[in-house]
């Protein structure tokens, strides 16, 4: 299986697949014909079937021998447009599932969405370029794939400053502690290399993907943002906008979304995204919506006219393919490629299977649970690694790759030694599975209470200053 995946990883526009594919039917025609043995036929059966899967995701069409595609089927350049990583995991905008404990396996979807690691040579630039300690995300890989961090450290290095973008799917008043991971996040690049940031709540989005009304949605935004805002964003560098105000107010951010939208065609987005004939429209057109932040012009209030400041977006890495579509679009619209900064997800607590998930009460530990509901949430549902009995955990010890207290702490628990040791004392037996559980329970109660603080002191006055479009501290 490893060699066919390398094969169909090698392509990356719809010619090359084509290609690909062509040569894979000669082949299979022929180890038929020679009656070859029956493995061998089969798997070069599997890898035509699956060039054939992909080639459809690329194309949004099915390969015909002998029909090439069009120019109009030209994929992103950033990747295949592909969604499965390892043989069972699905990872897209609106799924994520594995049958592996362990989780997605996110080296192979590198290798598919053609993105690149973050090793440790680019973590230590990073700490280099802004003079502070790599964020834990960064140092534990929970931040772990980019595009073109290299070209972004380079600018700034030579003092072309970037701007960062990030955002939200209003889909609910409950957020939950997997929701805040990018924000955190960008909280700190933010403070670390002083520059502005734009966040998007695409509350039109989840209008079009959910069965709620605009104004249930228009309002989740509102109460989203002051989760966020909780975060800490620095007023003076932060825009927060929801697309239902924003959209209809600002004539450059539009001017950029019919431009994106003349630049990609349907049979893209069907490839990228998956849609289908019976898809409303503004799900076709939705892509270019959340595309259209990447552009600095898209905010004169804070950048002028200028449509070349750099855009750096720190998202988990199901938001990719939108942002495979935008990189494709860019050059072609005069605009600079955004980067990236892809996190995985944040485990269910029944396991890494899935990631957490805002509809499944659960599977989440929702930002205004109670001490006493996150105690009994993780001594009920978090997923262990450890034996069925004392006697046995201690002779065999625990297993910290599947437990899902443990994932829990390498997000949260700040000391890198504190963290290894528990690792270990886990992995030999010496740490019983309640009392991993209890130094979770003890790092997620003070930590979720202080949010919640900090929440209450988000007034409705506050939340209006950051969704105003006005200058930020940027020196242009
Ligand atoms: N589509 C994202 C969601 O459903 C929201 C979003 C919009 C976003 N723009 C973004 C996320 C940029 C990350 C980066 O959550």
């Amino acid at each position: 299986m490893t060699d066919c995946q390398g094969d169909v990883e090698g392509a990356s526009t719809p010619m090359e697949l084509y290609e690909k594919l062509s040569e894979q039917g000669v082949k299979v025609r022929s180890l038929k014909s020679a009656k070859a043995d029956k493995t061998k036929v089969d798997t070069a059966v599997q890898l035509l079937l699956k060039l054939k899967m992909d080639y459809k995701q690329m194309t949004g069409h099915d390969y015909k021998a002998g029909c090439p595609p069009s120019e109009n089927d030209a994929a992103p350049n950033n990747g295949p447009a592909a969604d499965v990583a390892g043989e069972d995991d699905t990872v897209d905008p609106w799924t994520v599932s594995t049958t592996n404990a362990k989780g997605v396996d996110y080296d192979k979807l590198i290798v598919r969405f053609g993105s690149s690691k973050i090793d440790q040579e680019l973590v230590d630039r990073i700490e280099k370029v802004c003079g502070q300690k790599p964020h834990r995300f960064l140092r534990r890989g929970v931040f772990f794939s980019h595009r073109d961090m290299h070209q972004v450290l380079d600018a700034y290095e030579k003092h072309k400053s970037f701007y960062l973008y990030t955002g939200r799917g209003p889909s609910s008043e409950a957020m939950h502690v997997g929701h805040l991971i990018p924000f955190i996040f960008t909280k700190w690049l933010q403070d670390v290399f002083d520059i502005p940031l734009v966040i998007q709540l695409t509350d039109d989005e989840k209008y079009l993907w959910k069965d709620l009304t605009v104004e249930e949605c228009h309002r989740f935004a509102i109460e989203n943002a002051k989760d966020i805002i909780a975060c800490g964003f620095d007023i003076n560098k932060t825009f927060i906008f929801s697309d239902l105000d924003y959209m209809g107010s600002s004539p450059e951010f539009y001017r950029n979304v019919v431009k994106i939208q003349k630049h990609v065609t349907f049979n893209q987005v069907k490839g990228i995204f998956g849609f289908t004939d019976s898809d409303c429209i503004g799900k076709i057109s939705f892509p270019a919506i959340q595309a259209a932040p990447s552009f600095s012009n898209s905010f004169p209030h804070v950048f002028g006219s200028r449509k070349d400041i750099q855009c750096l977006i720190p998202c988990a890495i199901d938001q990719d393919p939108y942002f495979r579509m935008t990189r494709d679009v860019a050059p072609r619209i005069g605009y600079p490629k955004p980067a990236l900064l892809h996190s995985t997800f944040f485990p269910a607590l029944q396991g890494a299977q899935t990631k957490m998930s805002a509809s499944d009460a659960n599977s989440s530990i929702f930002l205004t649970d109670t001490p006493k509901q996150i105690k009994n949430k993780i001594n009920k549902h978090a997923f262990s690694g450890g034996k069925d009995t004392v006697e046995e955990h201690r002779k065999y010890g625990g297993n910290a790759d599947v437990d899902v207290s443990f994932m829990y702490l390498t997000f949260f628990l700040e000391d890198d030694e504190q963290l290894e040791k528990i690792r270990q004392d886990y992995t030999s037996g010496a740490l019983l599975t309640g009392e991993l559980k209890k130094i979770l329970i003890e790092t997620l109660q003070p930590m979720i209470a202080q949010h919640q603080e900090r929440r209450k002191q988000v007034t409705d006055e506050l939340v209006k200053q950051f969704m105003t479009p006005r200058p930020l501290n940027f020196n242009l």
